[in-house]
């Protein structure tokens, strides 16, 4: 069906300061996880910042802020997802007072977008914790973290919540399942970790996302709250009724993290799975309180690729930080990722249908190996299959919207090259921008337009009609 999107809907991109800021230590930024994590999220962090983490430069957005903004607008673009350093503005994290400076980067960065008309969207905490954090209080794990965020949080809407409508609490905050320290900033290693710890860190987080959406509430009423989960929708490998109920279990593991966002109690599969496992939540009843009471305005979520499940057999595949069973009727990116357009639409309408909350798809794209070439003597990347993969997501995001959906709009990940956040490489890229630096750190950081830049200008600038050519 030819789907022409509202007017109304919102186009754009999204990226996480400690992917493309660089600026590790600049005007008083404190260290944050990542500036120890130069391998990405399996291997061990280091003792201490090392030359080879790409992340400490970044693509230099700290400095370049003004090219990279003036380069969304010529795409058109109508809002711009970004994180906040925690560090930037709490360099330990738990002082009274903010690092002034820090603040004053957001300053600038609100100045310029709005200077070209972009609506800004602001991640709270991506992947960024403190590194003082991490290692004095295990993250997470330890319940001061909530009054620690509460303060951050606070800050930010006074500061900012004057001019920001949409915020986000936590980056995919379901990844702490899988990737505890750079999810949830904690320290102690997975392998160590007890269910008990890792579920009393999650109950933490959420009364935590929950208490910053009291706090926006207060100081701005206007503001728009969101949550933010990893989307991937899970097939059956077979129709065994035994991989059917494999698939609902995994994704009961997922849709928990929505649940309580958006309904404000835990449900009762989860609660099961807790008792099974032994677990015993410490929930306080100002806790229960505070979820209940503070419930989101819209759902959002990353969408990368799909997976399968099964009570046994299959072929395992690794994904975007969670893995599962390979779907053997799927091509796959160059780093395995199994690329599903339809799974899209699929989620949408789950979610839709299960919350029944507007959504916004904060994160969809495809890192890639990209060849610069010289076309007319201009640096350039003539990346086809970028463009493909934007194409036919889109398409099933106008199908949704026809399913009757309600998607407020679409913010590509990495519309500008940064380091990734599994590997930690430059040369994964998702931009419509090329960033000239390599892995090795080699590079002068210019920016040249992708052949995929002026694709999708013309998507925006047509509102999707242009997708049907
Ligand atoms: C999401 C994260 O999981 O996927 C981003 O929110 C991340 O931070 C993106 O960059 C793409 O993953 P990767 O590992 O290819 O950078």
């Amino acid at each position: 069906m030819t789907q022409r999107f509202p007017d109304s809907f919102l186009w754009g991109g999204a990226v996480a300061a400690n992917q493309y800021e660089g600026g590790y230590d600049a005007d008083g930024k404190g260290l944050s996880i990542q500036d120890v994590m130069p391998r990405g999220i399996m291997a061990p962090p280091s003792d201490e910042p090392t030359s080879d983490n790409l992340k400490l430069v970044g693509i230099d957005f700290y400095h370049r802020y003004a090219e990279d903004i003036a380069l969304f607008a010529e795409m058109g673009f109508g809002i711009f997802r970004f994180s906040v350093a925690w560090s930037r503005i709490f360099p330990r994290g738990d002082e009274e007072t903010p690092n002034e400076a820090g603040l004053a980067f957001y300053d600038r960065l609100l100045d310029e977008l709005e200077a070209h008309g972009i609506e800004p969207m602001i991640t709270i905490s991506h992947y960024e914790t403190p590194l003082h954090l991490a290692r004095t209080y295990d993250g997470w794990v330890d319940r001061r973290m909530i009054g620690f965020y509460e303060r951050y949080a606070r800050t930010l809407f006074e500061r900012y919540g004057h001019r920001v409508k949409y915020w986000l609490t936590f980056n995919e905050i379901n990844s702490v399942l899988h990737a505890p320290l750079m999810s949830g900033g904690i320290w102690t290693p997975k392998e160590e970790l007890s269910p008990s710890q890792l579920y009393q860190a999650i109950h933490h987080e959420l009364v935590a996302s929950a208490s910053a959406t009291r706090i926006a509430r207060e100081i701005n009423p206007e503001i728009q709250v969101g949550c933010m989960v990893l989307a991937m929708p899970i097939y059956p490998l077979t129709p065994d009724p035994a991989d059917v109920l494999a698939v609902m279990k995994a994704d009961h593991e997922n849709l928990a993290f929505g649940d309580v966002h958006v309904r404000g109690a835990y449900p009762g599969y989860f609660l099961r799975s807790l008792a099974e496992a032994g677990v015993e939540l410490e929930i306080t009843e100002s806790d229960r309180e505070t979820l209940a009471k503070n419930t989101v305005d819209f759902v959002s979520f990353s969408y990368y690729m799909s997976l399968c499940e099964a009570a046994s057999g299959g072929v395992r595949t690794e994904g975007n930080i969670m893995g599962g069973v390979q779907n053997p009727t799927l091509p796959a990116s160059e780093w395995g990722w199994q690329i599903d357009p339809t799974g899209l639409r699929i989620v949408m309408n789950q979610f839709w249908d299960r919350w029944g909350k507007p959504l916004f798809i904060v994160e969809n794209g495809l890192g890639a190996r990209d060849v610069l070439v010289e076309r007319d003597g201009t640096p350039t990347v003539e990346d086809d299959y970028r463009i493909a993969y934007l194409r036919d997501h889109l398409l099933q995001v106008g199908e949704a919207i026809a399913d009757g959906v309600d998607v407020r709009g679409y913010t590509w990940w990495g519309p500008i090259d940064v380091v990734s956040a599994s590997t930690a490489q430059l040369s994964k890229r998702y931009g419509f921008i090329y960033v000239d630096r390599n892995d090795d750190g080699s590079g002068t950081l210019a920016r040249h337009k992708k052949k995929s830049f002026g694709y999708y200008a013309d998507v925006i600038a047509s509102h999707g009609a242009s997708l049907h050519d």
